[in-house]
């Protein structure tokens, strides 16, 4: 998503760097939601700066494109204050996440934060590994771990809308 999205329901995964983990959620989860039948507006970005501007790592890309997705175009950026606002669910990878999203958060923020795999029932609390420093078969193992959960996330969005909390 770029600019301000027009769906009613807005989500934002968040990672460390924006090249690994939030754009393999980003583009598993916008497949998700078409097979959902949902509407949404979706987008991804780091707490850190290290690598805004840059294109996902090429092992997410060679990842995500050996499973349908294409996440080629995507751009890395850092969370900003209006994130908070403009987002209706804020979705972090693992607890540093967490703790990075809360630490940038104003006071009145309105988006939802959670984990990921909150997202799945038998998964909640559970952190989606930085593949970063791992090979290719962690980011193999990484992405079916975002795929399961991104399912049963747009399906639980489809289900309950905007109201959705995890
Ligand atoms: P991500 O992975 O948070 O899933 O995008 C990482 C990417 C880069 C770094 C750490 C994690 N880094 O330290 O540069």
């Amino acid at each position: 998503m770029h600019g301000v999205g027009h769906h009613e329901l807005r989500v934002l995964f968040v990672c460390l760097g924006n090249i690994c983990r939030s754009p393999m959620a980003e583009g598993a989860f916008r497949a998700a939601a078409i097979r959902a039948g949902l509407e949404c507006d979706m987008d991804s970005a780091g707490t850190a700066s290290y690598h805004i501007g840059q294109p996902p790592d090429p092992r997410a890309i060679a990842t995500a494109r050996a499973n349908g997705v294409e996440i080629g175009n995507l751009i890395a950026r850092q969370i900003t204050r209006e994130d908070f606002y403009r987002f209706t669910h804020i979705i972090a990878m693992d607890e540093a996440n967490l703790a990075g999203i809360r630490a940038q958060s104003p006071r009145d923020a309105t988006a939802c934060v959670a984990l990921l795999m909150d997202a799945l029932e038998d998964s909640r609390g559970k952190p989606v590994i930085d593949p970063y420093y791992g090979d290719e078969a962690l980011f193999a193992r990484v992405w079916s771990e975002i795929a399961a959960a991104t399912e049963a996330l747009a399906k639980r969005f489809a289900l309950e809308g905007v109201g959705l909390r995890l």
